[in-house]
Order: structure tokens, then sequence, then C-alpha cells
């Protein structure tokens, strides 16, 4: 989902960009990631890894597969970007964090994952930046894109599907658009900071259950649809799911903006984009 819209990203910025997937690289091979990095697509001056293992309730039973591709990959990739004289760029999330805070997480806030997911993730920062080569960690949240399953969409087909709708109002973060996010992360690249972890998702917070009502009132704005259905807030508690998730996990974006870089936009108006991608409804 992110390694699309970044791969264009870069692209309009003037980068040329080979974009491999599990089919031409599979990352929890040790040698196939080496030769990656000894030029087998090409010499590159960055490497960017957005592959992740992101089902995060799956990773509760899956856990060794959570672990080669958050994880054992990531210290591949570091060490053969080294060995390649490549820089990395390397993607985290703010599931790190255990959402015990009542203010955005700065860079520096001590982690604390709550599940399988959030520490593979951890482990795989860790790896990248102990690893020594110049490597940059960049943390974001609450993805959502056109070219994968999100959030947004998933409330969409419930809406359009008739299904009741109830979502979790008492999980707080900040929704991150993902060609908001690679705007940010071509900047990095060419600002070229140093080795450090970033923290860069969307400029609002709110609840997953303000998330949904938003993307259903700018998909209706969108499309011209008047009735938008009222969303029923409901607790963590009443949503189980095999991983537990940060109450609160907002992101402070002052390390990004100390480098010059420009706040995302709002929550609204990439919405509105995001939906504009997308196919019209039939
Ligand atoms: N989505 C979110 O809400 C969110 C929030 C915070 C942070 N992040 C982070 O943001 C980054 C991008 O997330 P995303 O949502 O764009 O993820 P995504 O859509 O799930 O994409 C991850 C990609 O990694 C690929 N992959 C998995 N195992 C691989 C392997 N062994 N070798 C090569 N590729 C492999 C997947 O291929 P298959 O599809 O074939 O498995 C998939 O194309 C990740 O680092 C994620 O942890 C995401």
């Amino acid at each position: 989902m992110l390694g699309r819209d970044l791969a264009a990203a870069f692209e309009r910025g003037g980068w040329e960009v080979v974009g491999l997937d599990i089919a031409e690289l599979d990352l929890t091979d040790p040698s196939a990631v080496a030769r990656m990095a000894a030029g087998e697509f090409g010499e590159a001056s960055w490497c960017v890894n957005c592959a992740a293992y992101t089902a995060v309730d799956h990773a509760e039973s899956d856990p060794d597969a959570a672990l080669r591709i958050n994880a054992l990959a990531p210290s591949y990739i570091a060490q053969a970007c080294i060995a390649g004289g490549m820089k990395l760029l390397h993607v985290s999330t703010d599931f790190v964090f255990d959402g015990i805070s009542d203010e955005p997480y700065s860079e520096e806030a001590p982690t604390h994952p709550l599940g399988v997911y959030g520490q593979t993730k951890m482990q795989g920062e860790e790896a990248v930046l102990q690893a020594g080569g110049r490597a940059i960690v960049v943390r974001t949240a609450w993805l959502y894109g056109p070219h994968g399953k999100c959030f947004p969409k998933s409330i969409l087909n419930g809406w359009l599907g008739g299904r009741r709708l109830r979502v979790v109002a008492d999980q707080f973060g900040n929704p991150t658009y993902t060609a908001e996010l690679a705007r940010v992360l071509v900047q990095l690249v060419e600002l070229d900071p140093p080795g450090a972890i970033y923290h860069a998702s969307g400029s609002e917070t709110m609840s997953w259950h303000a998330f949904a009502q938003t993307a259903l009132t700018t998909y209706a704005e969108l499309h011209g649809t008047e009735l938008v259905p009222e969303i029923e807030p409901i607790r963590t508690e009443d949503w189980p799911t095999p991983a537990r998730r940060p109450r609160y996990s907002a992101l402070s974006f002052a390390k990004c903006a100390s480098l010059g870089i420009a706040p995302m936009r709002p929550t609204r108006e990439c919405l509105r984009e995001f939906w504009s991608r997308l196919p019209e409804p039939a």
C-alpha cells in the first residue's frame, strides 16, 4: 500500500526507482538481499524498505513469520546496505508504544509494544539502527491509501453492504494518507538527515470512530450522497481482537517539522483525495 505511492512520489521527484515485490526479492532470504545490495537490480544510492508483516491480529498466532519479515529481514537489509554502500530508509510503526501516554510520542519515548506485530517491528528498528550503517527509521501510523486493504475501504464496504456499523471510540491515533507520507519520506531522503528515528503521521489525532465517520462523510460529499449512517461508537472491550492495541498512539511531528518539512494536510482533505483516486461506485 505505501510502497506504490512512495515509488510514484520518488519518480515525480525525479528519482529513478526500482520497485521490488516478494516475487522478485524475498527479503527473508539473506543471500537474495545481499545480491540486491550488490547491484542485481541496478546500482542505487538509497534502499527503502516498505515491506512488512502487517496483519496485526494474525501475527499473534504466526509470530515466527512476523519475526522473519519484521525483524530478521531488516537486519539482512541493513547489513547488505552497508556492504553495498547504500543508505537505508526503513518504515516502522506507532505500535511499538503501549499507548499509556496523554501527549504525542516523541522519537525518544520508551517503547513497550503490546503485541507480536509491535514487538517484531521494534526488533526490526533496533536491528537497523544497531547495524552501524547510514539508516533512518520512520515510524508512521494508521495508514490508508488506494493500493491496499485499509480501514476507510472496510468501513465503506460495510456501509454499501448494508451492515450495522460499530467502531471503537476509545482508541486514538493519527490517520495517515499514503500519498502524504510519501511526500514526507521523499523530503526526508532529499534532506538526508543524520541516521535516527523520525516520526511522520497525519496531522490530526482522532478515534477510530471519528475516522470512520469522517471517511463516510467525505465519501458522501464527493459522490453527492445525502444520507450518511450514524456509526455506533463502541468500547475496545466490545470488539475483542487477538492483539492488544495502544489506547493512544499519536506521534509528534516536531522533529520532522524542525527539518523544515510541512505537516500533512488535514484528514478531510486527504480523505477526499483518497476517495477520488478509487474507481467510481457501480
Ligand atoms: N498499514 C498501517 O496501518 C501501518 C501503520 C503503521 C506502520 N505501517 C508500516 O508501514 C509500512 C508499509 O505498510 P503497508 O500498510 O503499506 O503494508 P502492506 O500493504 O501490507 O505491504 C507490505 C508488503 O510487504 C510485502 N512482503 C511481505 N513479506 C515479504 C518478503 N518476505 N519479501 C518481500 N516483500 C514482502 C507484502 O507482500 P504480500 O502482500 O505478497 O505479502 C506487501 O506487498 C510497513 O513497514 C508497516 O509496518 C503500516
